[in-house]
């Protein structure tokens, strides 16, 4: 049966286009048919046989009714954990320390590049169907721990299979920049010819990403480098992503600006001029608290300032090996509401428009409402209050993925 109803909703809270804007329905009833939404009804309908006939019925049990949410920056494949990292930086080391030990990034590679395709695959399954217990339905998912030609596209194929058998929507981003690989640490730009001429143009045919990013930071990309590998990604047609000003000011966030990239994620050492140039341009300020959090930097990105001054905010997971082991969004809301002094309203809005903005999808996704795909989840909570107080707790009690009750 395509169509269906979700009744005995307690109250919806679904985001408007303007930042931190909520629209609240009091108790209703959804129609769906077949992915979509097909209309919002105030109150409860009547169930009589003729509807049956027509209708299967989802019960809302007087849960809350909230958009799935958006997790719009994960680094979901990857061979092996680095729980051992996490040890080491909570005896004092830092992220930078242990990656120029070898550990870090390099680490993840070296593993990634030794599992067959099909191990990668049942792997990651595991660990990406988990999103959508947590009332995740869309997440972005990133290449960049193979850093070859095929290593880079083994990623981007697994991306594309687990998107094709799992419930949840994955889109696909290249971040082959993710690092520079051992065997071209003296060749900067070798490697960067490499993604240029073999890499993208494979990736572009076999249709296996729609964005490109890149690692803007000391040790990693210069903002020259990243300038001219943005400029001719974005030629070949992809939309932009990129990681800047994580753990230096790094000034990525202006050119993220300057090349209408769609986010510019991490930001906890954002300059006012980065800030200025991204609202200027509608770059989304991707931030990802939990890996501040994770990686025990003291500088968390300056969120009240950002949206006093006018930015779109998304959080995301950044689920990783290495500076974030959590695909929980509303643990990250909890982190951010007590480290950035984000305000719920603010937290729901960014977790569901916020990522859907940075995907590019916001006219599909991160809203309940009419024409809109059907990624709804049923929550326990009684106000977005809720959200990130309820710390560590999970709030989704069902999740409805493009009209289909998966739990
Ligand atoms: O977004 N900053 C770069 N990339 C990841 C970390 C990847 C890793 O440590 O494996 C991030 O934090």
């Amino acid at each position: 049966m395509t169509k269906k109803i979700i009744r005995n909703i307690k109250k919806i809270y679904s985001p408007l286009d303007d930042f931190g804007i909520i629209e609240e329905y009091g108790r209703c009833t959804i129609f769906i048919d077949d992915d979509k939404i097909e209309k919002i009804i105030n109150g409860d309908v009547e169930i009589n046989a003729l509807f049956l006939e027509d209708y299967e019925i989802i019960e809302g049990k007087n849960l809350v009714a909230l958009p799935g949410f958006v997790d719009s920056h994960t680094h979901p494949v990857f061979a092996n954990t680095r729980e051992d990292e996490f040890e080491m930086r909570n005896q004092g080391m830092t992220y930078l320390e242990i990656a120029e030990k070898g550990g870090g990034i390099k680490n993840s590679v070296l593993k990634l590049r030794s599992m067959n395709e099909d191990h990668l695959y049942q792997l990651s399954r595991k660990r990406v169907s988990k999103f959508l217990e947590y009332g995740t339905t869309t997440i972005e998912g990133k290449s960049g721990y193979g850093l070859t030609v095929d290593d880079e596209i083994k990623m981007l194929r697994v991306i594309k299979k687990l998107n094709e058998n799992l419930e949840l929507d994955i889109v696909p981003t290249f971040l082959g920049a993710h690092d520079f690989p051992t065997e071209y640490s003296d060749n900067h730009r070798g490697y960067i010819e490499l993604m240029l001429n073999e890499m993208l143009p494979k990736i572009k045919e076999e249709n296996l990403a729609e964005f490109v990013d890149i690692f803007i930071e000391k040790n990693y990309y210069t903002l020259e480098e990243a300038e001219e590998y943005l400029s001719k990604a974005k030629k070949m047609g992809f939309e932009l992503h990129v990681h800047s000003d994580q753990l230096t000011n790094n000034n990525g966030s202006v050119l993220a600006g300057k090349l209408g990239s769609k986010s510019a994620a991490h930001l906890d050492f954002i300059s006012d001029e980065g800030i200025k140039s991204m609202i200027e341009n509608n770059t989304i300020f991707n931030l990802l608290p939990g890996a501040t959090f994770f990686i025990k930097v003291k500088n968390y990105a300056p969120a009240r300032k950002i949206i006093e001054m006018g930015g779109k905010v998304a959080i995301s997971s950044n689920f990783n090996p290495g500076s974030c082991y959590s695909i929980s969004m509303p643990l990250m809301m909890s982190i951010a509401a007590i480290e950035m002094g984000m305000k719920s309203d603010e937290l729901f809005w960014a977790a569901t428009m916020g990522g859907a903005s940075a995907l590019n999808r916001e006219n599909i996704i991160g809203k309940i409402k009419e024409g809109y795909q059907a990624d709804i989840i049923l929550t326990d909570i009684n106000t977005l209050k809720d959200l990130p107080y309820m710390m560590g707790i999970n709030p989704v009690k069902h999740v409805i993925k493009k009209g289909k009750l998966i739990f």
